[in-house]
């Protein structure tokens, strides 16, 4: 091989090592095997006594009393999901949130290094005037980088 045509070689390998180092970031940070389709709305089972596996792991699961007095702290734990979900740089849970009804009530942040489980307990107080026929629906949302927005609910009595 002369020197012009080594010289050719190696520009072009340089080049395409290049793009492949690209498209490999940007895999990492945008995953191309994502499910669009999961992005685009709130997911929810569609039979929440029978999950599949995907249910299983991104439905938050809200643990409650049934029944509360108005004005007195009780204490909710939201995790995802039944099953554990994953905790690591490429697959994670961004966020739990927490709303009483339609009003927010607080939310948690996950760094994508699994130091953490997907597993918040809250510390809430339902007022007597946020319960007018004396119960409330506690609504827990979630969103996986890889596998969207996902919801779960539980109705509490409020006495
Ligand atoms: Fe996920």
């Amino acid at each position: 091989m002369d020197r012009r045509a080594f010289l050719k070689h190696a520009a072009l390998g340089a080049a395409a090592a290049g793009v492949a180092r690209t498209v490999t970031a940007a895999e990492m940070y945008f995953p191309v095997k994502a499910d669009q389709s999961l992005f685009v709305t709130i997911n929810r089972a569609k039979d929440p006594a029978k999950k599949n596996p995907l249910e299983q792991k991104h439905v938050p699961v809200i643990r409650t009393p049934a029944k509360v007095k108005a004005g007195e702290p009780f204490t909710v734990e939201v995790s995802v999901g039944e099953v554990i979900h994953p905790m690591g740089p490429t697959h994670w849970i961004e966020f739990v949130e927490l709303n009483v009804g339609n009003e927010p009530a607080g939310r948690a942040d996950f760094q994508p290094r699994g130091f953490l489980n997907p597993k918040v307990t809250f510390t809430v107080v339902i007022p007597k005037d946020a319960a007018p026929a004396g119960k409330v629906t506690l609504i827990a949302r979630q969103r996986c980088n890889l596998h969207g927005y996902w919801e779960g609910k539980a109705d509490v009595a409020v006495t």
